[in-house]
């Protein structure tokens, strides 16, 4: 008999859940407003929000807390770091951040303006927050085959390299700051972009003369899809395969809440020395001095030992592993979810799930409002609430994709946690035609708006 996987670590530290009953649980939502982001943890059974500096560190992480050097200029936990993101990454140029859309501010304020475009493959909520407040446009060019769940492509992250150079013709260079390319692509469902992938788009970059950076929130994750997925990459280490991508780009942003394995903290590394100077003034504007940039000492030295262990193969595989895990046991009860998995998180397709709920009522928005009633399971909408109004027609963007997001934190929950996941799914699954309606919005912010939305049931 084959032996059965089991997690290359053990637990050291355990935090108390707390349950509660449906009765609590709805009345706890009426004072949410229904949104999700009101609750507080304690209300919630499983939380799913997000895999974003929810992780748990390893005891080597935690030791590292400990000599963690608070200097305001050249502590040695920032060196620490940079000498790793430089081994990593083989960039030259380091500034940390407090988080990704830190990176991604600090960034953007250098280099891009009104009117310009930033062409991407489904640019992260905060990323594309950054382009529009800059009244500038962040042009999707994803490959179709992202937004059908039922499709199985290998890397639905993919850019489509026609949808891409027709951006490129259409504008003047000088209008195209740069090119931003997500691994794995969150918003189209936790997807890699493959190697050959990143570099098609590299040389295309080359050809019109425009800048490449990766959004590297999650690059480990990426790495070991491109390990397990792409003809030639079985035998690379996940360190080799994540420096021969970057070794593709001009640059890249983190949050380092994801594969940094850290609860706070982001970076942006780079090769041109032009534009790290300008970020600099920017860093030290709205970060911190550029040896710490908006973090403690200590938490640079635990995320230098996050990024060697997050680029493991042991650990990435008990990681996307436990993913693949919850989304076959969906599978097998015949719900939707996008496939192949994603890397950090099942995506329910809500169109397939409750299309009794009218679009234009938030569907997903309302199934994971049923996922909280009946099983304290916190996930997220990645839909019409989360794609805020198009900021030229002021209209609701309905896309093809209504997605709820269970992001599964790193080494945090156990496998009885992932099937109790499935089984509350598979019994509101089961009551499905019952589902009529869905939600109003009542109050809303002009950007990113999920975040603090109030709703009415309808
Ligand atoms: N880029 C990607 C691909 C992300 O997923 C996120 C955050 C960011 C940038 C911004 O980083 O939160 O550190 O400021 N994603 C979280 C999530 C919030 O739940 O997916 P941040």
């Amino acid at each position: 008999m084959d032996l059965p996987y089991a997690e290359p670590y053990k637990i050291k530290v355990v935090e108390q859940l707390y349950r509660s009953t449906q009765e609590q649980r709805k009345q706890w939502l009426k004072e949410a407003h229904y949104n999700l982001f009101n609750l507080k943890s304690e209300q919630v059974f499983i939380d799913c929000l997000t895999d974003s500096g929810t992780g748990a560190m390893s005891d080597r992480q935690w030791a590292e807390m400990m000599i963690g050097d608070e200097s305001y200029a050249g502590s040695r936990s920032f060196v620490k770091l940079k000498e790793t993101v430089e081994r990593i990454t083989g960039y030259k140029y380091f500034l940390p951040t407090h988080q990704g859309r830190a990176a991604e501010n600090v960034l953007f304020s250098a280099l891009v303006k009104a009117g310009d475009v930033v062409p991407g493959n489904s640019h992260f909520d905060t990323t594309k927050g950054h382009i529009e407040f800059r009244k500038a446009h962040a042009i999707d060019c994803t490959i179709d085959e992202a937004f059908d769940t039922g499709v199985y492509h290998p890397f639905k992250g993919n850019v489509d390299l026609k949808k891409m150079e027709k951006v490129f013709q259409a504008h003047p260079k000088a209008q195209i700051p740069f090119v931003i390319v997500t691994i794995t692509c969150n918003s189209a469902g936790g997807q890699p972009v493959s190697m050959a992938n990143i570099k098609e788009v590299s040389t295309l970059c080359k050809k019109y003369e425009i800048p490449l950076f990766l959004d590297s929130a999650r690059f480990a994750e990426n790495a070991y899809f491109i390990k397990k997925r792409e003809v030639g990459y079985e035998n690379k280490t996940i360190k080799e395969i994540a420096k021969e991508f970057f070794s593709n780009a001009d640059g890249m942003t983190i949050s380092a809440k994801k594969d940094g394995l850290v609860n706070m903290g982001g970076f942006i590394a780079l090769n041109d020395e032009e534009v790290f100077k300008k970020a600099t003034v920017f860093n030290i504007m709205y970060e911190g001095f550029i040896t710490y940039g908006g973090m403690n000492g200590r938490d640079m030295g635990a995320l230098a030992v996050g990024l060697d262990e997050a680029t493991e193969f042991d650990y990435l595989e008990s990681r996307v592993e436990q993913i693949a895990y919850l989304g076959q046991r969906l599978v097998d009860f015949g719900i939707p979810v996008q496939q192949p998995f994603g890397g950090h998180a099942i995506f329910l397709d809500a169109n397939k799930f409750v299309p009794t709920i009218p679009q234009e009522e938030f569907r997903a928005w309302a199934l994971a409002m049923e996922l909280y009633i009946v099983g304290g399971i916190r996930g997220v909408e990645i839909g019409a609430v989360l794609a805020d109004r198009d900021p030229d027609t002021g209209k609701n963007r309905f896309s093809s994709l209504e997605l709820v997001r269970l992001a599964i934190p790193r080494r945090t929950y156990t496998n009885n946690h992932m099937d109790y996941i499935a089984v509350t799914l598979k019994n509101i699954f089961d009551t499905r035609h019952e589902a009529k309606h869905g939600y109003r919005i009542a109050d809303e912010a002009q950007i990113m708006r999920h975040f603090t939305v109030k709703m009415e049931k309808i």
